[in-house]
């Protein structure tokens, strides 16, 4: 916050804490928000994938002359006659690069990879193209599950994080405990299915690049393209002003995104193509699969004697991404000691990558799960447990939490589900039907973490206001939410500004990612809005013709299009008399946004929530319906309710879905997904999704950042997963540790 000036004063509240509907909801409800696939540059051809169906081994032969005879195929790309890269796609040139197969070699890495790219001068031509190369392999035997015999153990997990942490002696601790809880929990693998699948139209010129492609962060974008292709990054131009969906697996770009690009170099002409549904199963990523050892043990008194997590995932053989999912309890629950620990097997898959809430997810539903269990070993409520164990600090860094409104949270969801008054023991309360109804409750937890973003703001003499800067909306509400925050940091209404976002061209605004984006380009526009208040400002007090002349100690305050002194705020002028006055068009000021390393070093941040669940399961048949879901989130500032409570209730759809729905079935002798589509790929569809409620509590944090607000889009899966896994226990007494839960383990 170094730009803010101290005596310039912006009034907040004007935008900031509106429910306001999207500003592109319109656009989007009537067809004409453009998403990538919807640009057709002209002359542009499209291109069709084709994949490999074996896991491992080598590419043959493809009948290239029978795609090429095809009417309408103009081309067919295989590694024979694919353009030059000026680096290795292979080469780890930094944490968030991950390798990716653009027809470099003939070797097959995972079923669904890449083989070769058909591409003519209509989509079923492309379509047909493909189909036509038949390919033949040279197949090689496969691992494809987490008994693989090669395991290892990772140095990091996720992007950075150590794969071994802990403190205390959890065995000493294990050994003195009254009650002991030792279960192993699995998780399947998932696919990021959002609604639009990866998308790219590449138009080359000379040795620049348009691009329409969606992306969660276009700097990174920008920056691995243009070192896959040696050329500038500001050759690169890319426009993603929608996505259809990221979930992580838009955050770095992807190989069948380079692909794109490479047809349309090979071509000469701009080049669609779009990811069918399947081939969105292999290269861009997914949640690996987790098996996770927990022990916990605890005293008389229901107090933690010790906590240990251990993870066994899995990542690709040719590159490393660790799923980190024991970093739940770093912080969750306090024990006297506590132990996380990972390892890994190689499998024949495409590489694992984030996928929302990457780690806390599958980690919450196995803890949240056993700490259910040790409730009900200890005789107590569940609630009653939690509370019990309740982390005053953060366990394993010991730092005070910035703000942490947990009991609230507890407090204010139990009241509202009715949760006093449940019964300790499963299997005691039916409804009208005969169904058997269990209730279940789960902590949900999410970092609250900021990148790096810039941002640029504007102030014009005819009195609008233009904010700008490369922000992403995947649907979270970043057109509106980041526009709420600019508006209030340039002291304008809403509609006296223009906000721009989504384009590489304009200020790098960081990665929409780790529920960080709101945070980090809010600072950003915030501090840019005060830099260019501030230069206004000392226009004005400079000035003996204008009211604002000598205000210098007291300040001023900005709002509603004018600076107003701070000591009369009778008195004042609008910026565009100011500007007028200077002979300047307009004024600008730049900002950025990112975590202050003095509130990292002093205080553990995270978002908060507690969530109840109901759920009703068919005593004969075991067919499980979760009915009521209650979270109470408290997470810092609220932009916009409205669009929280749309975080929220997504984020607990995504929950019911992990605990019941979603898994990528793998055949493990030919390492392929067998269900990779949405027919069978099970995702809530509107009949699954309960009644929802997201309650708001109230928390000021005055550490996370300046503005207070801590991320909300990856927290509502966490907590809610395990709350509903514990209520179907609740309901039938049958405790299933293999998610989703299948109604054959119930009846
Ligand atoms: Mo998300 S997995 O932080 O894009």
């Amino acid at each position: 916050m170094a730009e803010t000036a101290s005596a310039t004063h912006v009034r907040h509240g004007s935008s900031i804490g509106q429910p306001l509907t999207r500003r592109d909801g319109v656009l989007k409800v009537t067809g004409q928000a453009r998403y990538a696939a919807d640009n057709h540059p002209p002359g542009m051809l499209h291109a069709a994938l084709a994949v490999s169906s074996i896991a491992r081994g080598r590419v043959t032969a493809l009948d290239i002359a029978a795609a090429r005879a095809h009417p309408g195929v103009v081309e067919v790309m295989t590694p024979a006659n694919r353009p030059p890269l000026a680096l290795d796609p292979d080469a780890k040139t930094g944490p968030f690069v991950f390798r990716m197969e653009v027809l470099q070699d003939d070797r097959v890495r995972y079923a669904g990879q890449p083989i070769a790219v058909v591409i003519a001068e209509t989509l079923e031509a492309a379509t047909e193209g493909a189909a036509l190369l038949a390919p033949r392999y040279a197949a090689e035997p496969v691992e494809a599950g987490l008994d693989a015999a090669d395991v290892f153990v990772p140095e990091m997990v996720g992007p950075g994080a150590p794969a071994r942490e802990g403190y205390g002696d959890v065995e000493a601790g294990l050994a003195a405990a009254a009650r002991r809880v030792e279960a192993v929990y699995e998780t399947p693998a998932q696919y990021h299915n959002a609604m639009e699948p990866h998308a790219v139209v590449a138009a080359w010129e000379g040795d620049r690049l348009t691009l329409d492609t969606p992306s969660q962060g276009l700097a990174w974008a920008q920056d691995r393209i243009a070192g896959l292709f040696g050329l500038p990054p500001e050759n690169i131009h890319i426009r993603s002003p929608f996505l259809g969906g990221g979930f992580g697996s838009k955050g770095v770009i992807s190989g069948p995104q380079v692909l794109g690009i490479l047809a349309a170099r090979l071509v000469g002409r701009p080049v669609k193509l779009v990811l069918r549904r399947e081939q969105m199963y292999g290269p861009v990523g997914h949640r690996a699969p987790t098996r996770q050892r927990l022990r916990i043990g605890a005293g008389e008194d229901g107090g933690l004697t010790a906590l240990d997590h251990q993870v066994r995932t899995a990542t690709s053989r040719f590159d490393d991404f660790i799923e980190p999912a024991g970093s739940v309890s770093h912080t969750l629950y306090a024990a006297p000691a506590i132990a996380i620990g990972y390892d890994a097997v190689r499998l024949d898959t495409g590489t694992p990558l984030f996928m929302r809430a990457p780690g806390e997810a599958s980690g919450s539903i196995a803890l949240e799960s056993a700490i259910d269990e040790m409730a009900l070993a200890c005789g107590m409520d569940p609630l009653e447990f939690r509370l019990r164990n309740y982390a005053e600090v953060e366990p394993i860094s010991g730092k005070p939490f910035s703000s942490k409104a947990l009991r609230d949270c507890y407090a204010q969801g139990a009241a509202r589900f009715g949760w006093a008054g449940r019964p300790l023991q499963p299997r005691q309360m039916r409804d009208e039907n005969g169904l058997l109804v269990g209730w279940g409750m789960g902590t949900a937890t999410f970092p609250a973490l900021m990148f790096h973003g810039q941002a640029r703001a504007v102030l014009r003499r005819d009195g609008t206001g233009l904010a700008e800067l490369g922000a992403q909306d995947m649907g979270q509400g970043a057109w509106t939410a980041l526009a709420q925050l600019a508006a209030d940091s340039m002291g304008l209404e809403l509609d006296q500004l223009e906000f721009r976002a989504g384009d590489s061209r304009l200020p790098d605004a960081g990665i929409a990612g780790g529920s960080a984006h709101t945070a980090t380009a809010g600072a950003a526009l915030h501090n840019a809005g005060a830099e260019v208040i501030a230069r206004l400002a000392e226009l004005a007090m400079a000035d003996r013709r204008s009211p604002l002349f000598g205000a210098g100690n007291a300040g001023v305050v900005a709002r509603g299009g004018s600076l107003l002194r701070r000591d009369d705020e009778s008195r004042g002028e609008s910026y565009g008399e100011i500007l007028a006055r200077a002979g300047l068009e307009e004024i600008e000021g730049r900002g950025s946004g990112a975590m202050d390393p003095a509130v990292q070093e002093h205080y553990a941040t995270h978002a908060h929530g507690a969530v109840f669940a109901e759920v009703k399961v068919d005593p004969e048949l075991g067919q499980i319906r979760a009915t009521r879901l209650v979270g109470a989130f408290a997470a810092g500032r609220i932009v916009n309710p409205r669009l929280v409570r749309s975080q929220y209730y997504g984020g607990m759809i995504w929950g019911v879905s992990f605990a019941l729905h979603e898994q990528a079935v793998m055949d493990k002798r030919t390492g392929r997904v067998m269900n990779a589509n949405l027919g069978e790929y099970h995702v809530p569809v509107n009949a699954d999704v309960p009644s929802l409620e997201a309650i708001l509590v109230d928390e000021v944090d005055p550490h996370v950042n300046p503005l207070g607000i801590k991320g909300v889009g990856e927290i509502g899966i966490t907590g809610t997963a395990g709350a509903v896994a514990n209520a179907v226990w609740h309901a039938t007494g049958v405790r299933v540790r293999r998610f989703p839960i299948a109604l054959e383990e119930l009846a």
